[in-house]
């Protein structure tokens, strides 16, 4: 993956205004009773309150938290529960459409007595909006959905305004974490970013994009994408403090 090959991208596709339509599935295959009793059971306790968000994340968890993080689009939730694992005393926010992935996300909260997860069905742009100014630690987007044909790219998430509600969303200093499988994507985002002052990338080196970050858990997507033969590019970037 080369992510600033300039001829990976479409840089200067007319983007139209803000849109906050969600594309891609939302339900797979029908629910297993268990699944189902924990959409119904659990899901509602945990769910992230929007209307209420604006107080301060920190006050929906039910203990003090050093920090907020949110996870966009967690899939499956295997790299938001085994970060919630690894940091008990962060909070971690999650958000995503995909009612089989909440599902999933849900049992492994319940099987693993975690605490420190709030979570949305729903869309990441919602949350991003609801927050304060200045509130999350990090931002996750891991393995957005590429729609790699030319004009499927407008449904791409990465975009000004999502970009412009990340950075008011995260505390000086913090960090924004994109991977992707899709030298395409990558060279979109970075088409977007890199002309920015308020997000910095933090690359020097190579290994600093193609190598993971400390604390990196595999998720499902990535998983396939390596069976499939596809290079995974993991960037940092951080709102100047
Ligand atoms: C390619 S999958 C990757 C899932 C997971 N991050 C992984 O790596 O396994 C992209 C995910 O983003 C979710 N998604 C799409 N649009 C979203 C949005 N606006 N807000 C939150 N999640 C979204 C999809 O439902 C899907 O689960």
């Amino acid at each position: 993956m080369n992510p600033v090959d300039p001829d990976i991208t479409d840089g200067g596709a007319p983007e139209t205004a803000p849109r906050h339509q969600l594309y891609g599935r939302s339900k797979g295959k029908a629910l297993r009773a268990a699944q189902a009793a924990r959409i119904e059971g659990l899901l509602p306790a945990l769910a992230i309150p929007l209307d209420r968000l604006g107080a301060g994340p920190d006050r929906i968890f039910a203990r003090p938290v050093s920090e907020i993080r949110l996870e966009i689009g967690f899939g499956g939730g295997e790299h938001l529960a085994a970060q919630a694992r690894q940091n008990p005393g962060i909070g971690y926010l999650g958000v995503e459409p995909f009612l089989n992935g909440v599902a999933k996300l849900l049992a492994a909260i319940e099987a693993d007595s975690l605490d420190n997860i709030r979570l949305l069905r729903g869309d990441g742009r919602d949350v991003l909006s609801a927050l304060p100014e200045g509130s999350l630690a990090r931002i996750d987007l891991l393995y957005p959905d590429p729609w790699p044909k030319r004009r499927q790219r407008k449904r791409r998430i990465v975009d000004p305004a999502f970009l412009d509600a990340v950075v008011r969303a995260l505390r000086p200093g913090g960090e924004f974490r994109f991977a992707t499988d899709i030298d395409d994507y990558a060279g979109w985002t970075l088409v977007r970013i890199l002309p920015r002052t308020d997000l910095v990338w933090l690359a020097e080196v190579a290994a600093d994009w193609s190598e993971p970050w400390d604390g990196w858990h595999r998720t499902r997507y990535e998983e396939k994408a390596l069976r499939e033969g596809r290079v995974p590019g993991y960037f940092r970037f951080r709102k100047p403090a």
